[in-house]
């Protein structure tokens, strides 16, 4: 199978801080990737330089095939993000917030874009009456929605999520999971999520990839928990790991 997302030997530096050396990663088309790491190993900056939104100091990226750093406009519009921070534009409601990406790149009538934006935001399970709220009448979940519904305004092929579920609470989080896992099947999307939440890894990840010494590791969950580098180990065999495995293992014989 092609990888969607191919990265070879990418090379990401601050002033004389290395943060990428050397990393590859292949991302393969339908698939959830759980991406983890301790804080400031480099996870949004990977995230970034998928986007072509760094340039790096080495390294290809090629992503649907094309390079990202010398594609146009074209590509971006086969993804949609969910970035860490600043998730909607604060001046606009939800409803302007999702119809922006497609005013932007088509030209659809403004009726049609008004239902497109409608349609999506029923998608992520909100309601018709949060279309005309702002950002600041909402809850920090309905956030995550409506930043949701507005990645996945122009139909894309790829999501990148950056950190989705920190700042909810733990019913808040699964039930963003279960979204997450209901719309990557039902739209056939690639999902590459920056996460710090165990559950998340366990439920909905098919594969992770851990950041480590600079390069990536990528395995199934079973393969990644057994693999002996040591921060690999620590953070999996951190007790609220050992529980959210359990509790996935206990789910899956449930089933
Ligand atoms: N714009 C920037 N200027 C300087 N240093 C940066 C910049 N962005 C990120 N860094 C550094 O790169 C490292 C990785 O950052 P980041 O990718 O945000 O980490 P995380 O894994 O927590 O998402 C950190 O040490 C951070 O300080
Ligand atoms: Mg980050």
């Amino acid at each position: 199978m092609e990888p969607i997302v191919s990265i070879r030997n990418l090379v990401n530096a601050f002033g004389t801080h290395r943060v990428h050396d050397g990393l590859c990663l292949d991302i393969l088309p339908g698939e959830t990737l759980g991406i983890v790491g301790g804080s400031g190993t480099g996870k949004s900056v990977l995230m970034r330089s998928m986007l072509g939104l760094r340039t790096p100091q080495a390294g290809e990226i090629h992503v649907l095939g094309h390079d990202v750093y010398s594609s146009g406009p074209g590509l971006q519009q086969r993804w949609g993000v969910l970035f860490q921070k600043g998730a909607l534009l604060s001046a606009l409601t939800v409803r302007q917030n999702v119809e922006l990406p497609i005013a932007l790149h088509s030209d659809m009538p403004a009726a049609t874009r008004r239902e497109l934006a409608q349609l999506k935001v029923r998608m992520t399970g909100l309601s018709l009456g949060a279309l005309d709220k702002y950002p600041s009448e909402l809850s920090g979940g309905m956030i995550k929605r409506a930043a949701l519904a507005r990645a996945l305004a122009l139909e894309p092929d790829i999501l990148f999520l950056d950190e989705p579920t920190a700042g909810l609470d733990p019913m808040g989080a699964t039930r963003f999971d279960n979204l997450v896992s209901y719309l990557q099947s039902s739209l056939n999307l690639t999902i590459v999520m920056v996460t710090h939440d165990m559950d998340s890894l366990f439920n909905i990840c098919d594969r992770v990839a851990v950041l480590v010494d600079k390069k990536i590791v990528v395995g199934s969950l079973d393969e990644i928990v057994q693999s002996p580098h040591p921060w690999i180990q620590s953070y999996f065999n951190d007790p609220r790991a050992v529980r959210a495995r359990q509790k996935e293992k206990n789910n899956v014989r449930a089933n």
